[in-house]
C-alpha cells in the first residue's frame, strides 16, 4: 500500500475521484480514504496547511496503515528564478526554514533531537517520480531543496532569505513535516510539487489562478507513477 498527503481538499480532488472502492475512517482530525488508485491499494488524506497539521496525519497514516512509503504531494511557491509556475519539484530533501535556534549557536533549520537540517526523501522514489514527471513532456522537471514553513511566502525578501539560507528550489508548508515524520519511523518518502507562483508579491494573485493547473500536473505524475508501479 502507497501514502499519498496533500494539504487541500483541491490537491487531492481529483485523486479521491479516481479512487475505486473507497473507503473512509476517520482517526483524530484526520480523514484517511483508503482503496484501488490506478492498480495499486492506496491511502489518502488532506493534512491541512502547516507542519503540525501533516506531522499528525503522516504519523496517523503510518501507524494505522501498512504503507510501503509515503509521499507528501501539490502545490508549491517557486524558490527561485527558473523555476516557474507550471514546473515541477521533486526534492532529495526538505528543510524547516522557519526552525530557528541560531541564538544557541545552531545552524538555521537545525532540528534538534534528530539532528539534521536537511530531512532526506528515499532515492529510489525520486527516481521513479522523476521517470513518470518526465513523461507529462510538457512540463518542466527539477529536484533539489524543498524549504517548509508555517508562512505563505509571499514577498520577494522572504523568498530571498530562504533560497540564501537553504538554496530551496520550492516553499511551501508540509513537506519537511512529512519527512520528518517519517524519518523518525524509518519510512521512506518523497515530496512532490507543481508550481503554483512566485512566492513574490504576485503570489496573492497567483496562487488561486494557477493553484488548479499546477495541482493537475501533480495528479497525471501519480496516475502514471502508480500505473507503473502496478504493471
Ligand atoms: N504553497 C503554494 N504557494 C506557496 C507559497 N508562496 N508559500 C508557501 N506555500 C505555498
Amino acid at each position: 500500500m502507497v501514502g499519498l498527503i496533500g494539504a487541500m481538499q483541491l490537491e487531492m480532488d481529483q485523486l479521491m475521484e479516481s479512487m475505486e472502492d473507497r473507503h473512509e475512517t476517520r482517526i483524530g482530525s484526520d480523514c484517511f480514504y483508503s482503496g484501488r488508485l490506478y492498480g495499486r491499494e492506496a491511502v489518502l488524506a488532506v493534512c491541512g496547511p502547516g507542519k503540525v497539521n501533516a506531522a499528525l496525519c503522516a504519523e496517523r497514516m503510518m501507524l494505522h496503515y501498512p504503507v510501503e512509503w509515503l509521499l507528501n504531494l501539490g502545490v508549491a511557491g517557486s524558490g527561485q528564478p527558473g523555476v516557474g509556475i507550471g514546473d515541477m519539484v521533486i526534492a532529495t530533501a526538505a528543510v524547516q526554514h522557519d526552525m530557528d535556534t541560531t541564538g544557541l549557536g545552531d545552524p538555521p533549520g537545525f532540528i534538534s533531537k534528530i539532528g539534521l537540517v536537511e530531512l532526506p526523501c528515499d532515492a529510489a522514489l525520486r527516481e521513479k517520480l522523476r521517470q513518470a514527471a518526465e513523461k507529462l513532456g510538457d512540463v518542466r522537471v527539477h529536484e533539489g531543496l524543498i524549504a517548509t514553513g508555517d508562512q505563505f511566502i509571499h514577498t520577494a525578501e522572504a523568498r530571498e532569505r530562504i533560497h540564501r539560507q537553504f538554496g530551496a528550489l520550492a516553499v511551501e508548508m508540509e513537506g519537511a513535516a512529512v519527512a520528518h515524520a517519517c524519518l523518525t519511523h524509518g519510512l521512506p518518502c518523497g515530496v512532490l510539487r507543481s508550481i503554483s507562483d512566485e512566492a513574490n508579491g504576485q503570489a496573492d494573485i497567483d496562487y488561486p489562478t494557477f493553484a488548479r493547473m499546477a495541482a493537475a500536473h501533480t495528479h497525471r505524475v501519480i496516475e502514471i507513477l502508480l500505473k507503473e508501479m502496478a504493471s
